[in-house]
């Protein structure tokens, strides 16, 4: 079992990361006994997947369960599916003594955080991540929350779980296209702080995607995972220094909305905006290094960019994108592979020639 603790202000709460963790019930005796009753929230293709096997071992551990199910899929983080889950929660008499449990990817993550943080104005939560994405980013650092019509991810909070389990075997059950999205987020903890790990993703990307080395998958978790923690313990709020976590999320937060969600995985546009990033780092970066980075993220095979995207799109997109400072547009550069730096207002034109250059060059007729 690899543990890693995230301090904030508020509470210090551990990651454990273990191969078979959702069979280990002696692991989940140790975490649920101090809970009465707990309501694990999912969505309708986890629930088929390991619904029945978590509700198993929290009953096994003495809890009380109730399994609540919400559609796959973005839609799903809205005010209509925690209105749902509210009557719920109520109509089921769930006291504040309960543990909330969200099992899945980010979408139930942020869902049923946010459900966590609200209800009775906070009840325990426990996070148990089942996408690569969730297991080394959504879930650590405590950020919930749910969408609005005119923007996403626009109604959260801050609201720490109380533990995250993590057993990197359920990505098994993940699609190929979802591993890659999230080894996009992997790959950027590598260029912003550990070159070591970057080194390791160059010899052994596939290895992680494919994942034929379970404890080498749960090492590299592990180490995003302490990358993240250490980034928020320092700024919990994101003031300043967990911006850099944004690292190739400007232009890729663009992408997605300038396609309106429908053709990029999350991880897919964070890719092409760290493509961006790294060529807009050029002062700063070296080119052997810039190599580097692109020969790595082109691992991925991202999906081309459809043809109707426009740099003016693009633009605009930005300057919507919420994380935008009243000073102006922030961009996460490269100084060298594993040490990233923010700088404020970068000239409109370059902005212009690099999203020209580096993606909509690559752009297909759909
Ligand atoms: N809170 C944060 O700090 C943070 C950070 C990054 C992203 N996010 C949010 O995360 C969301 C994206 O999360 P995601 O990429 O995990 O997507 P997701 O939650 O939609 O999951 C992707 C798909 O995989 C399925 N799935 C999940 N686990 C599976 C498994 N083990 N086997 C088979 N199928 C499985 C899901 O049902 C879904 O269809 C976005 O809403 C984004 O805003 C939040
Ligand atoms: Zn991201």
């Amino acid at each position: 079992m690899k543990t890693v603790w995230v301090n904030t202000v508020n509470n210090d709460y551990p990651i454990e990361i273990a191969p078979h963790l959702m069979q280990n019930t002696a692991a989940f005796g140790q975490v649920f006994n101090r809970f009465a009753q707990a309501v694990v929230i999912t969505d309708e293709n986890v629930r088929k997947l390991y619904g029945r096997q978590l509700v198993n071992q929290l009953r096994q551990s003495g809890l009380q369960t109730e399994l609540l199910s919400v559609p796959p899929g973005e839609p799903s983080k809205s005010m209509n599916q925690v209105g749902k889950l509210f009557t719920r929660l109520i109509e089921r008499q769930i006291t504040r003594q309960a543990v909330i449990v969200a099992l899945g990817g980010g979408v139930v993550g942020d869902l049923a955080g946010f459900v966590a943080a609200t209800y009775l104005r906070g009840v325990n939560l426990i996070q148990v991540p089942t996408t690569l994405l969730a297991q080394v980013d959504s879930s650590v650092g405590g950020k919930v929350g749910i969408n609005h019509r005119l923007g996403k991810n626009l109604i959260g909070s801050f609201y720490q779980p109380q533990h995250v389990l993590i057993d990197p075997y359920v990505l098994q059950t993940l699609e190929m296209r979802e591993r890659r999205a999230g080894a996009a987020e992997v790959i950027k903890y590598g260029l912003i702080a550990d070159s070591g790990l970057f080194a390791q993703l160059e010899t052994s990307l596939e290895a992680l995607l494919d994942l034929t080395d379970i404890d080498f998958v749960a090492t590299v978790i592990e180490q995003c995972c302490h990358i993240k923690a250490d980034i928020v313990g320092q700024d919990e709020r994101e003031q300043s220094f967990r911006a850099l976590l944004n690292f190739g999320h400007t232009v890729g937060h663009a992408l997605e909305n300038a396609t309106q969600y429908r053709v990029f995985l999350h991880g897919e546009a964070v890719a092409y905006g760290m493509l961006a990033a790294l060529h807009l780092s050029i002062d700063s970066l070296c080119s052997t290094s810039l190599e580097r980075a692109i020969q790595l993220i082109r691992r991925l095979s991202l999906p081309p960019i459809p043809q109707s995207i426009t740099v003016d799109q693009l633009l605009s997109a930005m300057q919507q994108d919420k994380k935008r400072r009243p000073s102006g547009q922030t961009w996460i550069l490269l100084k060298t592979i594993g040490s990233a730096f923010m700088s404020e207002n970068l000239p409109e034109i370059r902005v212009r020639q690099v999203l020209n250059d580096v993606l909509l060059a690559r752009r297909v007729k759909k």
